[in-house]
């Protein structure tokens, strides 16, 4: 039997904008899919999720999991035929939309098989991989999620020929709070829908572009000098310059409105937008448990972890 864990994550600053190649700051959290694999004598890939998170998710993500599973198989050169498998995820880390679940668990389904079939693939080759199983769910990744899936850490991340990937070392972790709207998006759509965007009104896209960059430059600078009021302040920049390229949604605003008003120092929306997560910056239990339960009382999940 071969084991493997994925992380979750949640991206801090640009998403979105990080797939045309502007910078942007993730960290894993420390929730992770797990995923187990066994041979089995019947045919292909059978697969068993026993995930927990948002009703109906595994359900509207079947097929683009499906295509994901086919392009990893394909990658690895691992034939599927001749070596059926189960695979069952499990793990801490819920099915929630923009907290990077299916990167983490293409992550721990290539860690699983490397190990059940002793590949010996290096981090980089896992990560790779798993990217390559990204695109079934975004289209055209930026590759984020699933490093910070196979890396853990915070980072900092720019796409490019080669993906520049830095480790930021911050004083110590910092008490977020993820918020859950319950909808599913579909990151595909909402990837492909900004690229539309920002070629039929180029003039506006590639300004708020342009700020985005300059604001993750400073969001960096803060997060390194732990200023975190500052922080918090260029979160809810970021927020404003994801709702100006249309990714924010109803219950995202509402979310995030909550927890600035209940004291965090920042708050926005986290992944592809639309629907899935925000993220409230809300350094300390206290602040942390007073968001956290405001938002509880208005019947959304919450995830209670932390950045760094
Ligand atoms: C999704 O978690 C993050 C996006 O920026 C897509 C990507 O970077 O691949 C929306």
């Amino acid at each position: 039997m071969g084991f493997g864990k994925g992380y979750g994550k949640v991206i801090l600053f640009n998403e979105h904008f990080v797939v045309h190649g502007v910078p942007a700051i993730a960290s894993a959290i420390d929730l992770t899919t797990d995923a187990e694999v066994v041979r089995h004598s019947g045919k292909g890939i059978d697969l068993i999720d026993n995930r927990k998170g948002t009703k109906g998710y595994s359900k509207e993500k079947y097929a683009h999991q499906m295509e994901a599973l086919k392009r990893v198989t394909d990658y690895m050169k691992f034939n599927v035929e001749k070596n059926p498998i189960k695979i069952t995820l499990g793990g801490n880390l819920p099915t929630f939309s923009g907290i990077g679940a299916s990167a983490a668990n293409l992550v721990a389904i290539v860690r699983a098989i490397n190990d059940e079939f002793r590949l010996s693939l290096s981090d980089e080759e896992i990560n790779n991989t798993a990217y390559e199983g990204e695109r079934a769910f975004a289209g055209t990744p930026s590759g984020i999620d699933n490093t910070a899936a196979t890396f853990g850490g915070l980072l900092w991340f720019k796409r490019g020929e080669k993906n520049a990937i830095e480790r930021l070392a911050i004083k110590k972790p910092v008490e977020i709070v993820m918020g859950n709207t319950g909808v599913v998006a579909n990151t595909k759509e909402v990837v492909a829908g900004v690229r539309e965007r920002k070629e039929k009104y180029p003039e506006r896209y590639n300004k708020i572009f342009e700020e985005a960059e300059e604001l993750v430059y400073k969001a960096r600078e803060a997060l390194l000098n732990y200023d975190l009021k500052r922080v918090g302040k260029l979160m809810n920049e970021n927020h404003r310059q994801l709702q100006d390229i249309e990714v924010d949604g109803k219950e995202l605003n509402f979310l995030v409105d909550l927890a600035r008003d209940k004291g965090a120092f920042g708050a926005k929306l986290t992944g592809g937008g639309v629907g899935g997560c925000m993220v409230a910056l809300t350094p300390g239990k206290e602040l942390q448990e007073t968001v956290a339960s405001a938002m509880e009382k208005e019947g959304f999940q919450v995830l209670r972890t932390k950045i760094g």
